[in-house]
């Protein structure tokens, strides 16, 4: 493993061994065990969007590791004023060890890591937030034991929190069905993958989704860069909340995940969330551990 580009370049393996490290330093994290795997290393991390979990995340991150961040806006950088990424890549892979960057285009995460000669980790894009993702297997595998055979659902919007859940479920071995409605499907290379598993299905019912789930997901019905069509998407989301009648056709033990930030009477009942705050609070903090561990395999 070179890059975190996106579930899809992973094997399950490779995706496993990222969450052992992870449990590993999170223990070592906790019980005040030093890490120090990226002493003298620098990470540079480009924002084309807002962010709180994961720049925070990684920046902490990375000063447990013994390493440096380094923020970086993007409207202030020269690639904000057309800087081609190309040269960008060739410049930074000079001074750091690494980059982490969120971005809109997915190919532009893509091209960073082809001109650049360093590990380049993708921070969330359009397409996909593997980093969100590694967390929260991370996280189910913590209250469940195992993620093979458990049944992920996910309820929404078919966007980049979709993608990387799909991907990132069936490469672990469970089982994932996703209620989108017509129209907010996610993307075609994703269901090109998924449909190849016999564990995937697709429906536009959000009760048959949920039926039996062991861990209930769903995301924002616009996401950043979206904010224009939120009239029109909550038009096409109505319907699409994970309540407490959604929750009664899942195991009585579901988890509810959200990777955040949250909208309350939206996409999740805010009783709903608050009853499930402890768990989804715990997998806002494994971003801190599950990229730790992406650092240390792809930077040490
Ligand atoms: N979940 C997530 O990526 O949060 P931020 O947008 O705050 O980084
Ligand atoms: N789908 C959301 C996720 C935010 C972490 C967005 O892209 O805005």
């Amino acid at each position: 493993m070179k890059h975190l580009l996106k579930l899809l370049d992973l094997s399950g393996d490779e995706i496993t061994d990222i969450l052992n490290l992870a449990d590993q330093l999170k223990y070592e994290q906790k019980h005040g065990i030093p890490h120090p795997h990226l002493q003298g290393k620098t990470l540079g991390m480009i924002f084309q969007k807002a962010s709180t979990r994961t720049r925070v995340s990684f920046e902490v991150g990375m000063s447990q590791l013994g390493g440096h961040p380094l923020f970086l806006s993007a409207s202030d950088m020269q690639i904000g004023r057309g800087e081609p990424v190309e040269d960008t890549a060739r410049v930074l892979s000079r001074y750091l060890d690494g980059i982490m960057i969120r971005t809109y285009a997915q190919k532009e995460v893509e091209d960073l890591a082809s001109f650049g000669s360093i590990p380049v980790i993708n921070g969330l894009t359009d397409f996909c937030h593997p980093c969100q993702v590694l967390a929260d297997l991370m996280t189910i595998r913590e209250y469940k034991g195992k993620l093979a055979g458990l049944k992920m659902c996910y309820i929404g919007d078919g966007n980049n929190m979709a993608n990387s859940l799909i991907v990132g479920g069936l490469k672990t071995g469970m089982t994932v069905a996703a209620a989108c409605p017509e129209g907010y499907r996610p993307d075609p290379k994703v269901l090109d993958f998924a449909n190849a598993s016999p564990n995937f299905t697709l429906t536009d019912d959000i009760f048959a989704a949920a039926k039996g789930a062991d861990v209930i997901f769903t995301d924002v019905w616009a996401s950043m860069g979206q904010e224009g069509e939120a009239e029109q998407r909550r038009k096409a989301f109505a319907g699409y909340q994970v309540s407490r009648e959604l929750l009664a056709v899942a195991k009585p033990d579901a988890m509810v995940q959200h990777c955040l930030p949250a909208h309350r009477g939206e996409e999740i009942a805010a009783d709903v969330f608050e009853s499930h705050a402890q768990e989804i609070f715990d997998e806002a903090e494994n971003r801190l551990h599950a990229q730790k561990a992406v650092m240390v395999k792809l930077m040490a």
